[in-house]
């Protein structure tokens, strides 16, 4: 039976330690790690999100800034804030919540972020950085698999490393996350074919395609280390995750739980983020 990695004690830990450099940061510069959250709307998963990041804010000691905007806020008038956000001494990271509202172009959006304020790493000079390997904002719940397989003991290195999933937010930065770990690294995703053929080849399995149970017991090797980013209902309407968690576990070297396993790193992860632009800032004072 597989290692569980405990995404809730990770987080707590590494929590702890961004709290610590907080006030250290605080202490010897007089600068304290702000974060501009801009909302968009009424999607209740974004307002859950929104609130656990301001939670995570006060947890850590950053400064934080929310603003909910109605629905049909204008192009202009983001744009507007996002300018203002850029010039504020305050907020060394903004973040606009996805997914907006249809009538938003979210990518001009994206563009109108400093890049040095970009703690999604979402801007394409910090996705270019990332594909150079000449980075230090890394996507969170990238980063945050990193994380979770660092503190567990497990290094990629030579190890034969399969992605399902192709997205901008996961799948791809997750590819070259491995990659520059040294992982032999293969993205799958809807139109691969003989998709069990690949992930029994998996000595290492990341899943972030957002489809319940999509990977089963029959289609991993043993001893394979699980990293399920997914984060779905079941027909039950139980919480449950891209693996068949009662069929792979047993196969499993490591597996993570979902929920309580790659999710709370990326709030985590985003206030590293907020931390680490916040350093640089403090650093050109
Ligand atoms: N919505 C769901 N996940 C994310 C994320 O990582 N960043 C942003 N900005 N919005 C999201």
């Amino acid at each position: 039976m597989a290692q569980l990695i405990d995404g809730k004690a990770i987080s707590a830990a590494v929590r702890e330690e961004i709290r610590e450099d907080c006030e250290k940061l605080v202490r010897e510069t007089g600068v304290r790690p702000g974060l501009a959250v801009i909302i968009v709307g009424e999607d209740p998963a974004s307002q859950i999100y929104v609130r656990n990041k301001e939670k995570a804010c006060q947890e850590v000691g950053f400064l934080s800034r929310t603003y909910r905007l109605a629905a049909d806020t204008k192009q202009e008038q983001l744009e507007e804030l996002i300018d203002e956000l850029n010039r504020d001494k305050e907020i060394h990271g903004i973040l606009v919540q996805l997914p907006l509202p249809d009538h938003l172009d979210g990518n001009a959006l994206l563009l109108r972020i400093k890049p040095e304020k970009d703690v999604d790493a979402f801007h394409p000079f910090n996705v270019g950085q990332i594909m150079i390997g000449n980075y230090d904002l890394a996507p969170c719940t990238p980063a945050g698999v990193m994380v979770l397989l660092e503190k567990s003991g497990i290094s990629v290195a030579g190890k034969r490393c399969v992605v399902v999933g192709r997205s901008n937010i996961v799948g791809k930065p997750q590819a070259m996350l491995l990659l520059h770990a040294n992982g032999t690294v293969t993205i799958a995703h809807s139109k691969t074919k003989d998709l069990a053929d690949l992930t029994r080849q998996a000595q290492v399995l990341v899943v972030a395609v957002r489809h319940p149970k999509l990977i089963t017991g029959n289609m991993v090797s043993e001893g394979v280390v699980v990293i399920d980013v997914g984060m779905n209902r079941d027909e039950a309407g139980k919480l449950c995750g891209d693996v068949d968690f009662d069929s792979v576990a047993p196969k499993a070297s490591y597996i993570t739980p979902v929920p309580g396993g790659v999710g709370p790193m990326t709030i985590t992860m985003l206030m590293k983020n907020t931390l680490t632009a916040a350093r640089r800032a403090a650093k050109e004072i």
